[in-house]
């Protein structure tokens, strides 16, 4: 018999499932006081009924929204036939997305595995095995402050933010840490010693910030120069999210990496990693010296197939969405002048503000839009790639009242707070 809790319908679900996760779950996460309990298309349901516009997307995942009816088909199909297999045996998905993977991408091998963090450990002991092949000195790995790569320990090594590392310090030996956009300082650390170096396209969790096109062509010269292997984390900005497969894409002529590590939306939600290569990376990983129990499973695999497919209809939408709502965002910078910034590109977009925008994020959550907030200042959406101007007008409403609640609340301090509401 099913011990979960009942929570349809049920208006006193919150503080039951709280109760019970209090008492058994390790107290690593500060979560929004909000159950959820289904979703359809941009929104998704608490137990009660009330409805929120998820412009979160489970932080970048749910690219189609709640419930598409083609995922929904694929997943209900291939739960009948086959959901896991191992990588003892073939089944006839991994090979086609692959395919499909390097089509999009420019590069031509794939690993599968099934989160970020993973992709970025396996994205990691590529450049460690490339570097061990030509000297086992080459062993450093360049990589920017502010940067956020994932939760292991070898991901971790290579995150630019002091208080995700400070705990479990000492981490891999050899990461070299750069400020961000410092061609200058980018050319004096790396070196015959560099295996690779590793790159946000546009730092996620970091606050919205993207990379220029000029770093990241000397980061590309510099990987060459120095035989390093270069490694772009599209894990938050890849798959679609700014209207192109890639975030590298957004640049002509292309600035290729040599190994791209992608994860969050590319299964919509069925957990999957994916570390892609170019030959020269790959040919550092030989056989048996990497796998996944999990990894490239036949249905995350086929969920991923059709969302390619539907993908590559999506990428204009994607980007006139972006512009539509950072358009909108623009005219809200006017009226509020505790905006300090919109940035970001597609449907990837941080709005800087001059306070902790923590108790906006609570704000919208009553009025029903989710949201969250990075770095303390920045308020992240990633809104999901099916919404159109009517969510994101719906979003900018109840944005406004948001702002200025928090203008009357004075929250940016007294001077701010005269002006604010134009
Ligand atoms: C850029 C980037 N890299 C890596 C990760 C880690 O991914 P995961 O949480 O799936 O392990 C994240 C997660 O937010 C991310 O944004």
């Amino acid at each position: 018999m099913s011990t979960a809790i009942p929570v349809q319908e049920d208006t006193g679900a919150l503080d039951r499932v709280r109760a019970l996760e209090s008492e058994c779950l390790l107290q690593n996460y500060a979560r929004y006081p909000l159950v959820l309990d289904r979703g359809k298309g941009c929104y998704v349901f608490d137990p009660a009924g009330k409805r929120y516009l998820d412009f979160i997307t489970g932080i970048g995942v749910n690219a189609l929204g709640h419930a598409h009816p083609r995922l929904v088909k694929v997943i209900r199909e291939q739960a009948t036939r086959l959901l896991h297999t191992s990588n003892l045996y073939f089944h006839a998905y991994q090979g086609a997305l692959a395919e499909r993977l390097a089509q999009a991408s420019g590069l031509h091998r794939t690993f599968f595995c099934n989160s970020g963090a993973e992709s970025m450990e396996g994205a990691l002991k590529m450049v460690r095995a490339h570097g061990h092949k030509i000297d086992p000195q080459k062993y450093e790995i360049v990589a920017l402050h502010n940067s956020f790569h994932g939760r292991t320990l070898g991901a971790l090594s290579i995150t630019g933010q002091e208080k995700y590392r400070q705990d479990f310090e000492p981490l891999l030996p050899g990461a070299r840490f750069v400020p961000p956009n410092d061609e200058v300082a980018l050319e004096q650390v790396v070196s015959d010693r560099t295996a690779g170096i590793v790159v946000e396209w546009i730092q996620g969790e970091g606050g919205i910030f993207p990379m220029s096109t000029e770093y990241l062509r000397k980061a590309r010269e510099l990987a060459d120069r120095y035989n390093a292997l270069l490694v772009f984390d599209e894990i938050q900005c890849g798959v679609g999210r700014v209207g192109k497969y890639f975030a590298y894409q957004l640049v002509d002529p292309v600035i290729l990496p040599d190994v791209m590590v992608a994860a969050k939306p590319l299964a919509c939600g069925i957990p999957m990693g994916v570390v892609v290569a170019n030959d020269r990376a790959a040919q550092s990983i030989g056989s048996g010296m990497h796998g996944s129990t999990f990894g490239g499973g036949p249905l995350a695999c086929r969920v991923a197939l059709e969302f390619m497919d539907i993908l590559d209809e999506l990428l204009p939408h994607i980007e006139e969405m972006g512009c539509y709502f950072r358009g909108k965002l623009g005219e809200l910078q006017k009226q509020f002048s505790f905006i300090r910034e919109v940035r970001g590109q597609g449907l990837m977009i941080g709005v800087e503000l001059s306070f902790s925008g923590k108790q906006l994020v609570l704000d919208a959550l009553d009025l029903g839009l989710l949201m969250n907030c990075t770095h303390d200042t920045v308020l992240r959406f990633l809104p999901p790639y099916i919404a159109t101007e009517k969510e994101i007008d719906r979003a900018i409403g109840i944005l406004k009242r948001v702002f200025k609640l928090a203008a009357k609340r004075g929250d940016a301090g007294p001077a701010a707070h005269q002006g604010d509401v134009h």
